[in-house]
């Protein structure tokens, strides 16, 4: 078999996808540790942002995964294997790596830009070909765009190869480095949600770089705050983090609007329905409506009270401000229990 991805794949189960443990890195000749001490875990099918000012040590977490660098002290491992025992060759065609502008070899086609790691594990030619057209479709380009090369594509058709690349040969992970920076808000909002329903689609664990919080609330199921130092200085999900940012640093990063963000990453079923009675309230919400929205819609028509339905209209209950108030007042018995990720939002 010459699909060396496989060793990595094959090996996906219940142990973490990524575990780093007591990692430090320091460059040589450098005075002051790039990372320092990180221990950190991210679950199979997990979407983990990382993210922090620039310099505190994300890209070169970052390039320990797939060794492009070695830690100076610690462990990795990848989907339980330590990654010093797994060749770097053969890890790196096995965990997808995205970086700005999609990285992509100036001097070769779209086509033959996404055929490289297929290409590198010896598939034939037929069968390249036929995955290059899947993935083109798969990231929403027109398959026209194959024998054209990177310069004449715009940011974000770049960034959509860059992903097509870097999931050719099927990888569980997928590593991405400040993928749009360089892309324009719009279209960056585009990505980030083709980037989820991708996720949701392919079930792939993604570690993501951004310097952008709000970037990385939008996306992540977990979000790792980075200090400068190369410290991780919170690691929680989106809601768990804008609730109760855990020191100074966290909270000023944040910004403002904590309370109000936090509502719009949560619908309106989190919170606690008042059973329905024959006087229900004139004012209706859909179940997928955010609580941030709810809160808007009371305030806009005078009331503290809807009713909400699902889709097909029937009434699941009746919100109130107070219950509303309730979640935003940061209790944690408000919140729903959840096993490890942050309840998927409506996007
Ligand atoms: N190849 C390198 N050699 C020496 N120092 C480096 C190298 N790469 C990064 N650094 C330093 O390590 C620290 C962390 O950098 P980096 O991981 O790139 O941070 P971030 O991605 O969060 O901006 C910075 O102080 C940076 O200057
Ligand atoms: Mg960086």
């Amino acid at each position: 078999m010459t699909d060396n991805s496989l060793s990595v794949r094959e090996s996906v189960g219940t142990a973490p996808a990524i575990s780093i443990r007591g990692v430090t890195k320091r460059y040589a000749g450098a005075t002051n540790a790039a990372v320092d001490s990180l221990d950190l875990d991210i679950a199979q099918g997990e979407l983990v942002v990382f993210v922090g000012p620039s310099g505190c040590g994300k890209t070169t977490t970052l390039r320990m995964i797939n060794r492009l660098e070695d830690p100076t002290a610690g462990s990795i491992h990848v989907n339980g294997t330590d990654v010093t025992e797994i060749d770097p060759a053969e890890l790196r065609r096995s965990i997808g790596y995205v970086i700005q502008q999609g990285g992509l070899f100036p001097h070769q086609s779209v086509a033959t830009n996404i055929g490289c790691v297929p290409r590198l594990l010896g598939w034939p030619k037929a069968r390249i070909r036929e995955r290059v057209e899947e993935l083109i479709e798969l990231v929403r380009l027109d398959p026209d765009l194959l024998d054209r090369y990177p310069s004449s594509l715009s940011g974000g058709q770049q960034q959509r190869v860059g992903v097509a690349r870097a999931l050719a040969a099927d990888p569980p992970i997928l590593l991405m480095d400040e993928p749009y920076s360089a892309v324009d808000p719009v279209v960056r909002a585009e990505l980030r949600h083709e980037l989820r329903s991708l996720q949701e689609r392919l079930a792939k664990t993604i570690v993501f770089v951004t310097h952008d919080i709000d970037e990385a609330i939008d996306l992540g199921d977990r979000i790792a705050v980075f200090k400068t130092g190369g410290h991780l200085a919170q690691y929680s999900v989106p809601t768990e983090l804008l609730a109760r940012p855990d020191s100074q640093m966290v909270e000023d990063f944040l910004g403002a609007d904590r309370t109000l963000r936090r509502l719009s990453l949560l619908t309106v079923t989190t919170a606690q329905l008042e059973p329905a009675t024959a006087t229900t309230p004139p004012l209706t919400i859909e179940a997928s409506f955010s609580l941030r929205s709810t809160l808007d819609a009371l305030l806009a028509n005078a009331t503290d009270l809807a009713t909400v339905v699902d889709l097909d209209g029937s009434v699941l209950g009746v919100i109130t401000l107070d219950a509303i108030a309730q979640i935003a007042s940061g209790d944690p018995d408000s919140e729903p229990v959840r096993p490890w990720a942050a309840p998927r939002r409506k996007r």
